[in-house]
């Protein structure tokens, strides 16, 4: 096995793009497609501040590692959702990540700040844990990028994610979240804008990068998500992409180069991202559809709960 760039032995290769790489020319590769999705979907300028979302696994920590190298001016930001040791252990992998490089690291623990945490709101809410972790999540990387100035928030999801995410669309027609299933979403009423640059590498390739440039990240998923639909998904397409490779970015790439505009044209104004009528939270002041947006109401409803200890879904 040889790169196919210098020809010396390789340590990667790439079935999609039919290719093996040694490690300079894989780093290189690396830095290369997140520099296309850049340019390709005019994400930022060359001299933008960024916020990255940072949670401790491969993909966030390699992403903020690969917009530093390719010079931007990027500061990370960590949120700690009080899940049990999974949160324990992705706080002291992001701060020793940002601590390593003496890079700036906003850090945001839901317990400390807002009196609750993932397991608690989930049981307060009935809803599933995702739900208010989503929500949580949004909501401050949302106000911190506003807050500091930024002009984008970068958050590490991959084209295995996207893919999976479109999949899971697709399947039920959900047409109102193919009209905004985009890689860059502009700024609007309140609201940052919201980038994903490693949309055109796999889940593989960010596993490859943090072993070769040694990042050293949390291998755990979160427990909670353990057995969701996003999960199956990612099963079935891989299971699709070994026997086809290709298939998901083709599938991707495909729906955003001819398809996603079909949706965004047919959605109602109402399911419009840039449509929705918009005032201000009467609590934190940021944008919301009601009197306080749902992030300050999730934080009225947990208020004085009994904090839940942290039941995993297949365990008894
Ligand atoms: P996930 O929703 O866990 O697949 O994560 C998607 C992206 O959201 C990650 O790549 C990060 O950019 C960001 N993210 C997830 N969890 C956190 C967290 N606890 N703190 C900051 N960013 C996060
Ligand atoms: Fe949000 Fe698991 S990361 S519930
Ligand atoms: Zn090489
Ligand atoms: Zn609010």
């Amino acid at each position: 096995m040889k790169c196919r760039v210098c020809r010396e032995p390789a340590v990667i290769d790439i079935r999609r793009h039919n290719a093996n790489f040694c490690s300079e020319h894989f780093l290189r590769l690396c830095r290369d497609q997140v520099a296309r999705a850049i340019k390709d979907f005019e994400m930022f300028e060359p001299g933008a501040r960024l916020l990255v979302a940072v949670s401790g696994g491969k993909d966030s920590l390699a992403v903020w590692d690969i917009l530093r190298e390719l010079g931007y001016d990027a500061d990370g930001l960590y949120i700690g959702l009080g899940i049990g040791e999974y949160s324990d252990e992705s706080g002291r992998t992001t701060r020793a990540f940002a601590e390593q490089r003496g890079w700036p690291l906003q850090i945001i623990d839901l317990r400390e700040a807002y009196d609750y945490d993932v397991p608690t709101a989930a049981k307060v809410t009935k809803r599933v844990p995702c739900s208010a972790c989503g929500l949580s999540k949004r909501h401050l990387f949302d106000q911190a990028a506003v807050e500091g100035g930024y002009d984008a928030v970068v958050t590490g999801h991959n084209l295995d994610d996207e893919a999976a995410v479109l999949f899971g669309n697709t399947l039920r027609w959900q047409t109102d979240y193919l009209a905004r299933q985009l890689p860059v979403l502009p700024a609007r009423s309140g609201f940052p804008r919201k980038v994903k640059p490693l949309v055109r590498l796999g889940e593989r390739e960010m596993v490859a990068y943090c072993v070769l440039r040694g990042i050293d990240y949390i291998v755990e998923e979160c427990p909670m998500a353990a057995g969701n639909k996003h999960l199956g998904y990612k099963e079935a397409l891989n299971a699709i992409e070994a026997q086809s490779p290709g298939s998901k970015q083709a599938f991707y790439f495909g729906f955003l180069d001819r398809a996603q505009a079909h949706f965004a044209a047919a959605a109602p104004t109402a399911e419009r991202s840039d449509a929705v009528e918009l005032t201000t939270c009467s609590s934190c002041g940021g944008p919301s559809s009601g009197e306080i947006c749902a992030f300050c109401f999730l934080v009225r409803r947990t208020a004085g709960a009994q904090p839940v200890a942290l039941t995993v879904k297949g365990s008894s």
